[in-house]
């Protein structure tokens, strides 16, 4: 990807992020901050900016406050189709399960998924990337787990990179072929298991950085979860794990037993979960999104914050349960519906997300990080929840280099 050399002047607020400077969000007031060659060179106040470097772009950000790019760490962007209808059913009363259970739900989207051509689902899908992309997105992992067998999970996969290199937007692919239990083996959840660990993790594992499975009550079981993904760390990806959505399902536990990189989800948490979490170095994934659209209680995001778990914020934009890309959105829904603080909200969804993909070079404005730049259209952060609909972005640098300008 091409970087950019910049100087970012007159911003109104800064988070950097940086736990040497005050404050979770570590702001800088009257602030400035240089990239070079797509790398944070540096930041401080305007007053002692040192000269720019040669060829830089000089970005006046009017007043602004300016943040770390967005790190959404749980989607599935990669799918055809919608489930508007079974939105519909539910706000006139069946449950996502009652769906699911009458074939409904991920195998709707499994079938509109694997009917739809490659440059179909590429050109959907760097659609949606381009969307996150100007609302300041600028990492995403994607997974798969519309396809459910060797043929359409790889090509998932394939989708996810090619349509990542076609947008200035970093994706991160996971392996989600334990989704749910394919068509082909219906009502042999092990068997299906089997195929996933012989079959399709050695061909998919190349084009994946981390495995997942939907552990949860009527999906997978604890024990199917697990050894998925201990093949999958015989082939290279790190666990992360769908935990506690649906149930008190023992995903959580999991996680923590095996030292998944993240959790998430989590809307059944008890309190010996979250100290599992902590004592685990887990970072839990919260998608508030999901409860939203659900209209299910949020999950205990002031509890983990408390108990000192790290807390990332995600979209989980999917078609069944949260059809949202944008991360501002995410911001506001956890400030106004989960109660985290805004500077949670927005260290969870900056930070907190680069951790969740242990990804330590980015989400927080620090020399030596990837100078990724979500410049606000709005003069705080506290904005982001405070105006929930309105413009959040006004521009978006991907390793300094400007990816979309004057959009308000
Ligand atoms: O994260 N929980 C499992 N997977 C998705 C939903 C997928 C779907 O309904 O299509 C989720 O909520
Ligand atoms: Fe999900």
């Amino acid at each position: 990807m091409t970087t950019g050399t910049a100087v970012l002047t007159n911003i109104g607020q800064l988070v950097t992020n940086d736990p040497e400077r005050d404050g979770l969000l570590g702001l800088v007031e009257s602030g400035a901050v240089i990239i070079e060659e797509g790398l944070v060179a540096w930041v401080g106040e305007e007053s002692d900016l040192p000269p720019a470097p040669g060829g830089a772009a000089s970005i006046d950000c009017h007043g602004n406050a300016v943040v770390p790019g967005f790190v959404d760490a749980h989607t599935h962007l990669a799918f055809a189709g919608d489930r508007a209808d079974e939105f519909g059913r539910r706000l006139r009363g069946e449950s996502y399960e009652e769906i699911m259970a009458a074939g409904g739900g991920i195998q709707s989207t499994v079938a509109a998924t694997r009917s739809a051509s490659v440059s179909e689902l590429t050109g959907t899908t760097m659609a949606r990337l381009r969307r996150m992309s100007r609302t300041g997105t600028t990492t995403v992992e994607v997974k798969s787990g519309y396809g459910l067998d060797l043929h359409n999970e790889k090509r998932l996969l394939a989708v996810a990179g090619a349509a990542g290199a076609a947008v200035p937007i970093d994706v991160v692919p996971t392996f989600l072929g334990a989704h749910t239990v394919s068509p082909e083996f219906a009502g042999d959840a092990d068997g299906y298991i089997d195929n996933v660990i012989e079959e399709m993790l050695p061909a998919c594992s190349p084009l994946a950085r981390f495995c997942d499975v939907f552990c949860d009550l009527g999906v997978f079981s604890v024990e199917q979860a697990r050894r998925v993904l201990e093949a999958g760390r015989m082939h290279g990806l790190e666990p992360r794990l769908h935990a506690n959505q649906l149930a008190h399902s023992g995903g959580a536990r999991l996680a923590a037993e095996m030292g998944a990189v993240s959790a998430d989800h989590l809307d059944h948490l008890h309190d010996e979960d979250i100290t599992a979490l902590h004592d685990a170095g887990t970072v839990a994934v919260l998608l508030p999104g999901v409860s939203l659209s659900l209209r299910l209680p949020q999950a205990r995001g002031i509890d983990l914050w408390e108990a000192g778990v790290t807390v990332a914020l995600a979209t989980d934009c999917n078609p069944g349960t949260s059809n949202i890309e944008s991360m501002p959105f995410v911001i506001g829904i956890a400030c106004l519906e989960m109660g985290l603080s805004p500077e949670q909200a927005v260290w969870s969804a900056t930070r907190g997300g680069a951790l969740a993909l242990g990804l330590r070079d980015r989400g927080a404005l620090v020399p030596g990080m990837l100078g990724d730049v979500a410049i606000l259209a709005h003069p705080s952060y506290v904005h982001l929840a405070y105006r929930p609909d309105a413009p959040a972005v006004a521009w978006v640098l991907k390793r300094g280099r400007p990816t979309v300008a004057d959009l308000v």
